[in-house]
């Protein structure tokens, strides 16, 4: 971090991070175990954003959406991360973490969905993604309550899935362990001085830290204290979901699996979570009949067994999107000792690794290494001739 003084173990470097979603949690264990003074703040309980609201797909593969070529090694490198680290946590922690490795189906239930598979499975091998075709006796092989109309559809042996809010427990667990001070339910502000970050204000109390990072989701834009030029440019973009419940002695499902218009991630306590409407609503936190209408039909359309299934749960998240689609990690120009850690739009969980290592690398080290200055935030930035203008 420039300007960032020298530490010691008995003069640690002093790191304050807002937002204990599973990104500020775990940039925070990263830093912790490398001996900085860690702690977290948010407004809202730990874990409770995006992390909470999440399904957990860690599909570096067939989320990849067309224009987001870029961000593919990004996500490459944080799926092949995540084996590792959701070991390292599970053995730290003494907690499951529900990560399950049976891989992902894309299944078409007609031909023009088989079409536009195929061209996902162009582009995407083109990108290193190991995905193969199947027709519709092998996807039923595998998955035998699919709508016996799937026509054929990918399969995708590498995107694999976690239960997000296990590992937010698991993180509180560690951060706990390792004595981190987690500061939640409290007004949160940045706090500047001579122009550098300097600290973070809960109410009337100044902590103090040499480094401050930005990690709140969608709420990044909106944090007090931040000026404007250090903003990051994103926005929350909502997601309705819901979970029905199977019986996890005889589940539906045990791939996660995409159809048109929905994903149905299979929990082994049961919980099927169906996911998500793409609404910009901004923060509007309305479950809607015609949301639920849609994850409803498409899922049903899917896997029509899931007719007698109880719902259990609906819910809200918001997704926090740049205007590029991909994360903003590091510093900036606009503020010194200010480190962004946001804007993972649909690819959060499946980036936590990744950007846990690079921000923790760019705290410890003062320099992002070379995976991560893609993501500079300073690739908003105006020119200064524009701006005037
Ligand atoms: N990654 C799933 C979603 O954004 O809905």
């Amino acid at each position: 971090m420039p300007n960032t003084p020298a530490r010691t173990a008995v003069n640690p470097l002093r790191v304050a991070i807002i937002g204990a979603g599973i990104m500020g949690m775990s940039i925070a264990w990263r830093v912790a175990q490398a001996g900085a003074a860690v702690a977290l703040f948010d407004r809202h309980r730990a874990g409770s954003g995006a992390t909470h609201a999440a399904a957990g797909m860690l599909a570096a593969g067939l989320e990849g959406e067309p224009g987001e070529e870029d961000l593919h090694p990004l996500c490459d490198a944080s799926q092949r991360l995540w084996p590792d680290f959701a070991r390292e946590l599970a053995a730290e922690s003494g907690l499951e973490l529900g990560y399950r490795d049976e891989g992902t189906l894309s299944v078409a239930l007609s031909r023009d969905d088989a079409t536009r598979l195929r061209h996902d499975l162009a582009r995407l091998t083109a990108l290193g993604c190991d995905l193969a075709w199947a027709d519709s006796r092998e996807l039923r092989r595998r998955e035998p309550y699919l709508n016996p109309a799937v026509v054929g559809g990918l399969i995708s042996p590498r995107d694999h899935q976690v239960d997000n809010r296990m590992v937010a427990r698991a993180l509180i667990e560690v951060l706990g362990r390792r004595g981190v001070p987690v500061h939640q339910d409290v007004p949160v502000a940045l706090a500047t001085a001579g122009g550098r970050a300097v600290g973070v204000r809960t109410g009337d109390r100044l902590h103090e830290a040499d480094v401050v990072v930005l990690a709140a989701g969608a709420w990044s834009a909106e944090v007090d204290g931040v000026p404007p030029l250090a903003r990051p440019p994103v926005r929350p973009c909502k997601g309705q979901m819901m979970a029905l419940g199977m019986d996890p002695a005889a589940p539906l499902l045990n791939h996660v699996v995409w159809g048109p218009g929905i994903y149905l991630v299979p929990r082994r306590d049961g919980r099927l979570i169906l996911g998500a409407t793409v609404e910009e609503k901004g923060f509007d936190a309305t479950l809607t009949a015609g949301g639920m209408l849609s994850l409803l039909h498409a899922a049903w359309r899917a896997l029509p067994g899931i007719e007698e299934l109880p719902v259990l749960e609906s819910w809200v998240g918001f997704r926090p999107r740049a205007r590029d689609d991909a994360p903003l990690l590091g510093p900036t120009a606009a503020l010194d000792g200010l480190i962004h850690a946001s804007g993972h739009h649909r690819n959060g969980i499946l980036l936590t690794p990744a950007t846990a290592d690079l921000v923790a690398r760019c705290i410890l080290d003062g320099t992002m290494p070379e995976l991560g200055r893609r993501y500079s935030p300073d690739r908003f930035a105006r020119p200064a001739a524009k701006e005037a203008s």
